[in-house]
């Protein structure tokens, strides 16, 4: 037993609460109750009317006038070509899995543990409150400070990227997100109504993300964080941020402590990311409104509706941080709130460069990221919005990335996410809406599938769509993509282009309220009324063109129990796939697999992380490759050669637990509290993942 975690601590029983999807207490603290309040989306969607048509033929003018500044060298970097190779995976060995897949799938479970596959390895490579920075302290659950954490690793660790270091080849680069902060399992007796301002300080500490130089073991795969590296940071709710892009600078973002409105102290609830081709760290900034109190007592009704389309609402916020700056009070700080809901950028190679909002890919609950490189060299950046019934964007950049790891082209990449145009999507499906039914059954021709555009909403200064500035546009996203028709989805969370063909994947985690009374029905890309399992859509660029306004689209996998009819695993036969339930995550594996990670499994088991592959006759073969502790969510995924790492988010985080009695006691074991930590899994002997 850890000797700073009192033996008086008492575990809670297990699995009480964890029961059939997402505790309460995840709602709470991670979305601040989402899904309790109405749905900000109350526009009557889907409409086409002169709006769209009037932006279209904007857009083909604008499409007309891009300007080209072509880098040699940067097509042969295209981590998305079209013309890059097909998946070279073939079927042999291990019941014919595809290269990358050769394993045993894992057991659901309601185990208080990381359950992996027969023959692999498990560490924990850092848990909250592990140092990062020199002379942080060892953590000490009973001693936390505010200057402590701001050097040890932060709570609830989310997305992950695992990098080469720019010159150590035994040592790797990890970035973290920290998305929120679980008060009552971090501090003993917290009095939710009462807060410290010592525990207000250790959460702003404990929010944000890290950036920590990690040691591999050549023999073992093993990864040990290095105290102190000039390239470890922790960025929090103090660190500052430059905003840039055509919203920098705009009256809607300006406060009293920022008469500019360029620079804002901290990022918030940041959730998934992705990895630019040039080598920055993406990351979306989701939840944030639960931060912000008293939208409730606004009254001007332009301003009111504009908070409620973001989910602002009621008095005091649940974590009362307004009582310690008034930044958090709406009735003091009325913008504050529109400086978060960003896509943010940070260099993990050079500490010395400030992290950007980047406003040209607008504002809404960011789940992630996903860039590729267009085969013109421009870049485009794929984005969910998480929230029942909101929309699924896309950013093409006007210009071309710079090949190379130059300061040069360094420079020139880090502004490509300034200028450019960003897109909302909308889906039609292609068989008729009598055959939707709601129940998930599949149409006459086989397939949930259809077509699809991208809605021009803003560039640069000029906005697309009547009645809003590109400021508005930019800063309410949201209203915006209302006013064009856009497709309501069902919780658009993660997206990850494969680096293959360049196909996009998009989590979508499951919509208790499509089809129920007054709510957009099912639709051919969201077919089932009260959806609890989700799906995943794959969504291929016509003409394999990715700056393109024109796309395909079909449901690659219905989740659920393979035994619910409601099911769909891409063809392949449902008595052979592992159950999968509420996809978040989406990551690659070098060979072209997807991997899928799960959070609020509704079956009433453990989330996990599962694969599939996408192509041949093992299309829709999905198999659990692990499963996370009790109450916890499977967040991160990177899969690498050698390495899956997955960051496990609140363990513990079930009904009724607190700090004095824990819902796990991962990973520490017996009488300790849980901590979230991201965890290295490894073939035995440093094999490569499933071969
Ligand atoms: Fe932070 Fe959408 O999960
Ligand atoms: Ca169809
Ligand atoms: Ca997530």
């Amino acid at each position: 037993m850890p000797e700073n975690i009192p033996s008086k601590r008492r575990k809670l029983p297990l699995f009480s609460s964890h029961l059939g999807g997402r505790a309460a207490m995840t709602c709470l603290y991670r979305c601040g109750n989402a899904c309790d309040h109405p749905v900000p989306n109350e526009s009557d969607n889907p409409y086409f009317g002169d709006v769209v048509a009037q932006a279209v033929s904007r857009r083909s003018l604008f499409r007309a006038g891009v300007v080209a500044s072509v880098t040699a060298g940067a097509a042969g970097a295209l981590a998305g070509s079209a013309a890059a190779a097909e998946n070279g995976t073939q079927a042999s060995g291990h019941g014919g899995a595809r290269t990358g897949l050769r394993f045993e799938p894992v057991e659901p479970n309601t185990d208080d543990a990381v359950t992996i596959p027969e023959g692999y390895e498990q560490q924990i490579v850092i848990r909250w409150g592990d140092p990062v920075l020199e002379g942080a302290p060892e953590f000490d659950a009973d001693s936390q400070t505010p200057e402590s954490q701001a050097g040890q690793f932060g709570y609830n660790n989310d997305y992950l990227a695992l990098l080469a270091h720019p010159e150590n080849r035994r040592q790797k680069v990890l970035v973290s997100n920290h998305e929120y902060s679980d008060e009552p399992l971090m501090f003993p007796g917290y009095d939710g109504d009462n807060p410290t301002q010592e525990q207000v300080e250790i959460a702003w500490a404990a929010h944000g993300l890290s950036v920590v130089v990690l040691d591999e073991d050549r023999r073992t795969g093993a990864l040990t964080p290095v105290v102190g590296n000039e390239l470890n940071r922790r960025i929090t709710v103090s660190s500052e941020f430059t905003v840039s892009g055509p919203a920098a600078g705009s009256d809607l973002l300006k406060t009293s402590a920022d008469a500019e409105g360029t620079t804002v102290f901290g990022t918030l609830n940041n959730c998934a990311g992705g990895m630019t081709p040039w080598g920055t760290v993406l990351s979306g900034e989701e939840n944030f409104n639960q931060y912000f109190a008293n939208a409730g007592q606004v009254t001007d009704p332009v301003a009111k509706a504009r908070l409620a389309r973001y989910g602002l609402s009621g008095d005091a916020s649940e974590r009362k941080w307004e009582q310690f700056d008034s930044r958090f009070d709406l009735l003091q700080e009325p913008n504050e709130p529109n400086r978060f809901g960003w896509i943010v950028e940070l260099d993990p190679y050079d500490p010395d460069w400030t992290p950007q909002k980047r406003t040209a890919l607008g504002r809404f609950k960011h789940e992630g990221a996903g860039p590729r490189l267009a085969d013109d060299g421009r870049v485009v950046v794929y984005m969910g919005d998480d929230e029942r019934f909101d929309y699924f964007y896309k950013f093409v950049s006007d210009n071309k990335m710079k090949s190379g790891s130059g300061k040069r082209a360094r420079e020139h990449n880090r502004t490509l996410l300034d200028e450019g145009t960003l897109y909302v999507a909308k889906f039609t499906g292609n068989s008729p809406a009598a055959e939707i039914d709601g129940t998930g059954t599949l149409p006459s021709d086989g397939a949930f599938d259809g077509t699809g555009e991208w809605i021009a909403l803003a560039h640069g200064d000029e906005s697309f769509v009547d009645g809003m500035s590109a400021e508005e546009v930019y800063v309410f996203t949201r209203e915006a993509s209302d006013k064009v028709g856009a497709t309501k989805m069902d919780r658009p969370e993660d997206v990850e282009p494969s680096p293959k063909t360049g196909n996009v994947y998009i989590a979508l985690t499951n919509n208790s309220q499509r089809g129920t009374s007054g709510k957009a029905a099912a639709d051919e890309a969201n077919p089932r009324n009260a959806n609890k399992h989700g799906q995943i859509v794959e969504l291929v660029e016509k003409n394999r063109n990715a700056t393109g306004l024109s796309f395909n689209w079909n449901l690659l996998l219905v989740c659920g129990d393979p035994e619910d009819s409601s099911t769909y695993f891409g063809g392949f036969p449902k008595d052979q796939v592992s159950p999968i339930s509420c996809p978040d995550n989406v990551a690659f594996d070098p060979h072209g697999n997807l991997w899928i990670s799960t959070d609020g499994n509704a079956l009433g088991t453990n989330d996990g992380l599962f694969s599939v592959p996408l192509k041949g006759e093992s299309r829709g073969q999905v198999k659990q490759f692990l499963t996370v502790p009790v109450g916890a969510e499977t967040c991160g995924p990177v899969v690498q050669e050698r390495h899956v790492l997955v960051a496990a988010q609140h363990p513990g985080e079930i009904d009724g637990a607190s700090f004095e009695n824990p819902g796990s006691e991962w990973p520490d074991g017996p009488g300790s509290i849980p901590r979230p930590s991201v965890v290295n899994v490894t073939k035995r002997g440093f094999g490569r993942i499933g071969c």
